[in-house]
């Protein structure tokens, strides 16, 4: 079938496929909570399905989405289900993912503010309003970005320029000396790469000891940086993390604000997760001293709810520390309209040309949530990871790791039997519950490593998520266990 796509059938084509997509994602929504969160396909499997040759003649849409349904959704992992505790990836609003269509259907470039000018204006609104949020002032801004990893780019690359002003056109080949940075060892890996997508090396990381509750050790951090100093090389950046990666723990905020000032260094934030907490009266003391930090990373795609990729890079100091460090024009976008609409050319503030509109998902959740929403919904995550956390406790073939800060938890399936076990046996056993819970489908955790330890991680991140389906983890914890040690030892 060779198509034409005429401007007359646009409109019944979305009339058909909207109509076939609502009932797709309704059928979904409401089969969630009973759905297996796995697939038990293997690559091997799933390589032969998507098999096909290279399309030469297109097929109708409903053929299309028929494979969607039978083939894609059946062996994807399902995140939104209240079942599934593993990364920070969250159920998505349905305000956020019909915006995505929306967003879709606009297809605005929100790079350049002649290209998305309502997209543009959105955008600077939701920095403003997370601006708010963090603490920072009136000439304070910022700009979206695809997730953290790139909000800590950008920030980093602030940090570098500000240090060292020349190394944007010049490198670093004349810098005053090593330019180095500082976080725990518990950041997240981006961190790493990006010191070395910007010049400077990965070695330039300097990842501090943390204390027994996974919070950065000052007094080591102040250590190192002396040390270094004496060495010839410049401290650069000192990042704290406001929810850590593997245990949602938040570093001494302030006490890191004061470092980095007596150190004449750039101050960042990667608050990607745990940024969220400033919604609630309840929580939002434990992000003191946030509104300090020279830059901070905010992922709306983690604990707002809001469907991937969302991240946002906020600046205290605002957008003209952004545009130092990216601003380039080219000529085809040179138009000089005389000068308003360059602030609002978000192509100037990041590495991305064509942006997508994502900030028109941010403002809908927002709108939709409000603080109160969002609010009430964290409270209750971490709440149910609290009600977890004590039933952890109790049960005295599982060891918990970490306070509970946020709504991550860790901790080790530790019976009798391999109390006194080996280290790497200890690990094959977390391993090994993990597989086998990954492998029935009944819901989704995972592993990470702490004190050189694997243990098991669970962070709730569904606002579908209830008591009940805590209860039914605990239960599985336990079953799966048992059985684990029975085939074992028994
Ligand atoms: C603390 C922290 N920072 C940054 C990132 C990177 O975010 P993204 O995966 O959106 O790039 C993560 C991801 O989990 C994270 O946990």
């Amino acid at each position: 079938m060779t198509k034409t796509l005429m401007k007359d059938d646009l409109a019944q084509q979305h009339e058909r496929l909207g109509r076939a997509v609502t009932a797709i994602v309704t059928e979904y929504a409401s089969s969630l909570d009973s759905r297996k969160v796995t697939s038990t396909a293997t690559p091997q499997d799933l390589l032969e399905i998507f098999a096909e040759p290279f399309p030469e003649q297109g097929i109708a849409a409903e053929e299309i989405l028929a494979r969607f349904t039978d083939e894609v959704l059946v062996h994807a992992m399902q995140v939104p289900s209240p079942r599934y505790f593993g990364q920070f990836n969250p159920t998505p609003l349905p305000i956020g993912v019909w915006a995505d269509a929306l967003t879709s259907v606009l297809n605005q470039n929100a790079g350049a503010w002649r290209n998305g000018p309502t997209s543009a204006m959105i955008e600077a609104r939701v920095l403003r309003w997370l601006c708010e949020l963090v603490g920072y002032g009136p000439e304070s801004f910022g700009t979206l970005a695809s997730g953290g990893s790139e909000a800590n780019l950008i920030s980093l690359k602030c940090a570098r320029d500000r240090v060292y002003q020349q190394s944007v056109q010049n490198g670093l080949r004349s810098a005053p000396g090593d330019l180095i940075v500082y976080a725990s060892e518990q950041v997240h890996f981006s961190i790493e790469r990006s010191v070395d997508i910007l010049g400077l090396g990965r070695s330039s990381l300097r990842k501090i000891p943390t204390g027994h509750d996974f919070h950065i050790q000052t007094d080591a951090l102040q250590k190192q940086l002396d040390e270094d100093r004496r060495a010839g090389s410049v401290p650069c950046c000192i990042i704290g993390i406001a929810g850590a990666t593997s245990t949602g723990v938040i570093d001494p905020l302030t006490e890191l604000a004061q470092v980095a000032a007596e150190n004449n260094c750039w101050y960042h934030i990667d608050a990607a997760y745990g940024g969220t907490l400033a919604f609630s009266d309840r929580h939002r003391e434990k992000l003191n001293g946030m509104a300090l930090a020279d830059s901070i990373t905010f992922d709306p795609h983690k604990w707002m709810f809001v469907p991937f990729a969302c991240g946002a890079v906020l600046v205290r100091d605002g957008g003209r520390v952004l545009r130092d460090a990216f601003d380039i024009t080219p000529e085809y976008l040179n138009e000089d309209r005389g000068g308003a609409d360059v602030e609002f050319d978000f192509f100037r503030y990041g590495q991305m040309g064509t942006r997508r509109f994502n900030s028109l998902k941010l403002w809908m959740a927002l709108k939709f949530m409000g603080r109160q929403g969002y609010a009430a919904a964290i409270e209750k995550q971490i709440e149910l990871t609290d009600y977890f956390a004590g039933h952890i406790d109790e049960l005295s073939d599982f060891e918990r790791v970490n306070e509970i800060e946020t709504a991550v938890c860790c901790f080790r399936f530790l019976p009798a039997h391999y109390t006194n076990a080996m280290g790497v046996e200890q690990d094959r056993l977390q391993q090994k519950l993990q597989q086998e819970i990954e492998r029935n489908g009944e819901a989704w955790i995972h592993t990470t490593v702490l004190n050189g330890r694997r243990v098991l991680r669970i962070n709730i991140n569904s606002f579908l998520t209830e008591r009940r389906h805590i209860d039914d983890l605990l239960e599985l914890l336990v079953r799966r266990g048992r059985e684990i040690v029975a085939a074992n030892v028994g």
